[in-house]
Formats: structure tokens, C-alpha cells, sequence
């Protein structure tokens, strides 16, 4: 956990402004900034960057946050990466529990440095090799498509780093996975006479190499082994160079092999990235889930792609939700994506990733494949098969879906297979919190409050917070804005700040929708103060027709003290006032 008070110090001396410049060019436009909307694909800039609020929005597709939330955003980072992130910039360490993460990132550096400078000396060389050239060629690559995924190749020398390392015999480039030490205590490059695959982590460092010989050879590929800076189960090749195709499509495409990945970008279909040759791990779909909505495995056609699509569906149950596709392309027996697109075009391939197998037709038809399920015993073995994977599955609606398809073919009904799986109904997810929402209109009085404070948070001091109550979302919300803005002394205007103060709680979701309303109707700053002190005035009424309603039932049931009854007469005397 990086604690709150970081968080506010980070954001309040961030600009949102040069955050977004790093990444994109942003026009003064009025008050704000401009560009086009980094994602989603326009022409028309609608894109604004607000640098008194810190805070950005798109009118096109509705995305917005704080600078925080645009570095996770743009590129892909976790919460936490993206406040290292911001801090790095700023040269402030993220204080206590990351600090031994922030010790283990100042140990990395040197050797993502080296990292670098390898991956440099093989681009070179590639310049320099003929037949280094010739193979890439061979394959149907052209230059640039080299060039952007920065291939190159490891010289037939037995000491070829020496050439660009003062300290070829130092720790650093063992600690890299660049060379390997032989028994006899000499030291040699770890990669001769291979085309190399540099691996980039989110932030374009690299991280590690895939080395493929040039023709025939074992091993076709060698990896670099795991070091403090390569985790092969986390890694997905090819993702930087993937980020805007990924943005523009919503989908992200997920293949076996490096050379998968190039070849389909160098047919246009640039959303590729590839695992590795490991089994997808829950650590990848987690990642990958972050990047789209829609995730794509296309895997080779042999028996063991299918395999493979087999653990990375496992691998997705449980992080899969409703909002999301998890799907499953499947190639004729010969084909890998890299051959695929070679013999039939990048239309044929679009076409299938487009309509890829969904994760539970795969999964039912792998559940029901050798059983016979014209028999009892086949249908039960069914069910059987199929508790573990419904169990497994977070999508709630999806899961239903899912427990009604296995219904079907068991010939049982959904509420016998939940049953017999041991998924009460009432068991599943987490209960609804309790939401009495008696009086319709306050909360929409509320709505319209939070929307004004949240325009000019100063406006939280005038609030008549007695009468605001925490029935609804919007009346707690309102609170608790009026609150952090009193309390944590949130800077006013700074948009921004405010929705990471309420980042994971429950009311961030309504404060970051109404936050990016405010943004999206520049409203006339005195018909937003009408619109205020009218709101404000409206809740007076309504409680003072409250007090009334309370007491005259309690008149009708002759219940008044005499106290009771002089308050209800000047209360109706205020009401026609
Ligand atoms: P493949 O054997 O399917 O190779 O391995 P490929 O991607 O089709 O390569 P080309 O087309 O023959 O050049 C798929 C992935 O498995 C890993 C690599 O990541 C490779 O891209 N692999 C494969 C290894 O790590 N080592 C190997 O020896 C073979
Ligand atoms: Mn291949």
C-alpha cells in the first residue's frame, strides 16, 4: 500500500499537463489542452487535458481521470507502477512498504543499462551480417518492421560483448543472462549466431533476448534465463510496440511465438503479443485483461496449441468479468499465426480473430468431447467435469450463463446444477450493500449538488450538511466529498486529486462519472451558482415538508404535546413564507 498523504503530495506537484505530454502532443485550446484521443481512434480532437482541475476527459469515448490514471491508462501500468512512475519523474521515492520494490528497481537500473547497450550492439550488427539479412528477408520482413520490433544479431564470436563492454568479466553481465561462465572459469556470450529478439517490459526497457539460429539448429530459440529482470511468466513480447493497434481495436491478440508476432505486423494486424513458449499464467491474463476488453489466444493448430489454449483458459476463470471477452482462435493443424497470414492475407486472419470460439463454448465442448451424454451416467459425469470450472469462473453473469448451458446438456435444471456444484445462489459474490433510497428526489437534489461542488469544490463549505443524509449514493458521496475537501484540505479545483483520495472506495465510481460530466458541460459559472443555491434551497423545502408531514400524521393520531403542535403551526407559517 502507498499511503494516501503520498499519493495527495504526488499529485499536487505533478502537472497533468506534462504528464500527457510525454506521451502525446498536446494544442492550447481556451483554458485547456487538446489533442486526439489516445484511446480511441479519431480525426477530430476531443481530447481535453484541464490543467486547473489536473484532470482529463474525452468527449468521444468518456475516459478521464487524474495524471495517475492516465499513466495506467496509456500504459497499462497498475496503480502502483503508475505512482513509481510519476514519482521517478519527479525524483521522489514512494515512501515505506514499495521502499524494498524501490531498492530492487535502483539494483536493476545497471543492468537495464547494459540491457540496452546489448540490445544496440546486435542491431548494429544485424546492419553488418548479410546473411543475417538475408534470413530476416527469407521470412517476409522488411526493414522498418525490424527496425520497430529493434531486431538484431548476435555475431559467431565467442566474445562479441567484449567489444562494447569495458566490464565484459564484471557481475554485471552474468547478472544480465548475457554471458555464461563455462566450468573451466572462462566467460563467453551466452547468444552466437542468432537473429535477436529483444524483450521489452511496459516501459520499453529491455528486459531480456530470444536468439533464433539462422537455419536449422538446436535449440531453435534460446531465452535468456530468469534474472532479477526477466520473469518469463509475467512477460508478454511485443507489447510497447503493440499499445496503439491494441487501443484502436480493443482487442488484444495473443500468440506462441516471437516470430508470430512480427509477421503479423508486418501484415498490419499489430495488436499481436506473444507468451514466450510458457503456459499462460493467471500473472499474464491479469496483464492482459488490462489492455482491452477483448483477449484473443490464437495458438498453433497442432495438438500442443490446443494444449496450451487449455491453460490459458484455467489461467483466465478467475480473473474474467462480465465486461470482458476471453476467446480462442484455433488454426488448421499446419498452420501457426506467422504461416497463417503468410498463405492466406490479413483479411483472412482479421476475419477469424473477429470471431474468435468464446471461452465457454470452448470450455463446454472440451467438457463434453468422449462423453456420451445420451446416457445418465455420461450427463453426470458432465456435471462433474464441470463443477471445478464453474466454480473457478468470476464473471457472475457469465457464470450463470455457463451453469445454464451445462443445465441443458445434463438435462437438469440450472438450480439442480448450482446444487449439485455446491453454488448457492445466495452464496455467490459479495452481498449488495443496503441502498433505501425512501425519498426519490432528494437524491436527485444530491446529484445535482455533487455536480456543483464538484465543479468548484469550494463550494463545499456552503452545503447545509444537516440536511444531506447518507441514504443514497449520492447524499454519502456528497458527504464524503464535503468531508475530504474539509478535512485532507484537498486543493481546490484539483479534480484529479479528489478521485485518487476516493480511488477503491465506494463511492469513486459515482464521483468519477459526475466528475467527468462536470468536465463535459462547460456550464455558465452563474447559472451553476443559480443551479446550486436553488438545489440547496430545495432541500430546505422538502425538509421542512418532511417535518410537516411527521407531525400532522402524528396531529391526526392526537399524539402533540403543545410544543409539538406550536412547532407545526410555525412551521407551516415558514412553508407559506
Ligand atoms: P515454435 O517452435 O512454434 O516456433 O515455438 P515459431 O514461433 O513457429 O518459430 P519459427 O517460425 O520456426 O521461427 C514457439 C515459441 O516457443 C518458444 C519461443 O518463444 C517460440 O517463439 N521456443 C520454441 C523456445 O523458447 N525454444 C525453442 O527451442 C522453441
Ligand atoms: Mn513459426
Amino acid at each position: 500500500m502507498i499511503p494516501d498523504s503520498f499519493v495527495q503530495e504526488l499529485l499536487s506537484r505533478v502537472d497533468i499537463v506534462d504528464v500527457v505530454e510525454r506521451h502525446i502532443t498536446l494544442k492550447k485550446a481556451g483554458a485547456n489542452y487538446q489533442a486526439c484521443c489516445p484511446f480511441h481512434s479519431e480525426k477530430t480532437p476531443s481530447f481535453t487535458v484541464s490543467p486547473s482541475k489536473q484532470f482529463y476527459h474525452c468527449f468521444g469515448c468518456g475516459a478521464h481521470g487524474s495524471a495517475i490514471g492516465f499513466v495506467m491508462q496509456y500504459a497499462g501500468l497498475g496503480f502502483v507502477e503508475a505512482v513509481e512512475d510519476l514519482a521517478g519523474h519527479l525524483g521522489l521515492a514512494v515512501p515505506q512498504e514499495v521502499s524494498t520494490r524501490s531498492q530492487e528497481k535502483a539494483k536493476q537500473q545497471p543492468l537495464t543499462e547494459r540491457m540496452g547497450q546489448a540490445a544496440r550492439f546486435y542491431k548494429e550488427q544485424l546492419k553488418a551480417s548479410p546473411k543475417a539479412i538475408e534470413y530476416l528477408k527469407g521470412r517476409g520482413l522488411t526493414g522498418e518492421i525490424a527496425a520497430r520490433y529493434g531486431l538484431g544479431y548476435a555475431p559467431d564470436e565467442w566474445q562479441g560483448l567484449q567489444r562494447v563492454f569495458d566490464d565484459y568479466a564484471g557481475p554485471a553481465l552474468a547478472e544480465c543472462g548475457l554471458v555464461i561462465d563455462s566450468e573451466q572459469g572462462r566467460r563467453y556470450d551466452r547468444f552466437r549466431d542468432r537473429i535477436m529478439f529483444p524483450i521489452l517490459d511496459q516501459r520499453s526497457n529491455v528486459i531480456g533476448f530470444g536468439g533464433r539460429v539462422l537455419g536449422a539448429g538446436e535449440p531453435k530459440y534460446l531465452n535468456s534465463p530468469e534474472t532479477v529482470l526477466f520473469h518469463k511468466g509475467e512477460e508478454l513480447y511485443g507489447l510497447p510496440q503493440a499499445r496503439q493497434a491494441i487501443r484502436d481495436d480493443d482487442r488484444i491478440i495473443v500468440v506462441e511465438g516471437y516470430m508470430d508476432v512480427v509477421a503479423l505486423a508486418q501484415y498490419g494486424i499489430g495488436n499481436a503479443v506473444a507468451t514466450l513458449g510458457t503456459a499462460t499464467t493467471p500473472n499474464h491474463v491479469r496483464k492482459l485483461l488490462r489492455q482491452a476488453s477483448q483477449v484473443v489466444f490464437c495458438f498453433d493448430g497442432d495438438k500442443a496449441g490446443r494444449k496450451a489454449a487449455w491453460r490459458a483458459l484455467e489461467s483466465s476463470l478467475e480473473l474474467l468479468a462480465d465486461d470482458k471477452l476471453v476467446g480462442f482462435l484455433f488454426l488448421a493443424a499446419e498452420h501457426d499465426p506467422d504461416s497463417f497470414v503468410r498463405a492466406e492475407g490479413a483479411e483472412a486472419f482479421r476475419r477469424l480473430a473477429a470471431l474468435p470460439t468464446t471461452l465457454t463454448e470452448f470450455l463446454m465442448r472440451e467438457l463434453k468431447a468422449d462423453l456420451d451424454l445420451a446416457t445418465a451416467e455420461g450427463r453426470a459425469r458432465l456435471v462433474h467435469e464441470a463443477k471445478p470450472y464453474l466454480a473457478k469462473l468470476a464473471a457472475p453473469m457469465l457464470r450463470l450463463q455457463l451453469t445454464r448451458a451445462v443445465a441443458e446438456a445434463a438435462a437438469l435444471t440450472p438450480a439442480e446444477v448450482e446444487s449439485q456444484c455446491g453454488l448457492k445462489p445466495q452464496a455467490r459474490g459479495r452481498p449488495a450493500p443496503p441502498r433505501a433510497r425512501p425519498h426519490p428526489a432528494p437524491n436527485a437534489l444530491e446529484r445535482i449538488l455533487l455536480l456543483t461542488v464538484l465543479r468548484r469544490p469550494e463550494r463545499a463549505a456552503r452545503l447545509p450538511i444537516e440536511l444531506i443524509t447518507q441514504d443514497s449514493a449520492e447524499g454519502a458521496a456528497l458527504l464524503a466529498v464535503a468531508e475530504a475537501i474539509d478535512q485532507v484540505a484537498l486543493p481546490a479545483g484539483n479534480l484529479g486529486l479528489l478521485m485518487e483520495h476516493f480511488r477503491g472506495s465506494p463511492h469513486a465510481d459515482l464521483i468519477a462519472g459526475l466528475a467527468s460530466q462536470a468536465e463535459r458541460e462547460a456550464e455558465d459559472e452563474g447559472e451553476q451558482e443559480t443551479v446550486f443555491l436553488d438545489a440547496i434551497q430545495r432541500l430546505h423545502q422538502l425538509s421542512l415538508e418532511r417535518q410537516i408531514d411527521v407531525l400532522t400524521s402524528q396531529a391526526r393520531a392526537s399524539t402533540l404535546s403543545s410544543e409539538e403542535r406550536q412547532t407545526l403551526a410555525s412551521l407551516l407559517a415558514r412553508k407559506k413564507a
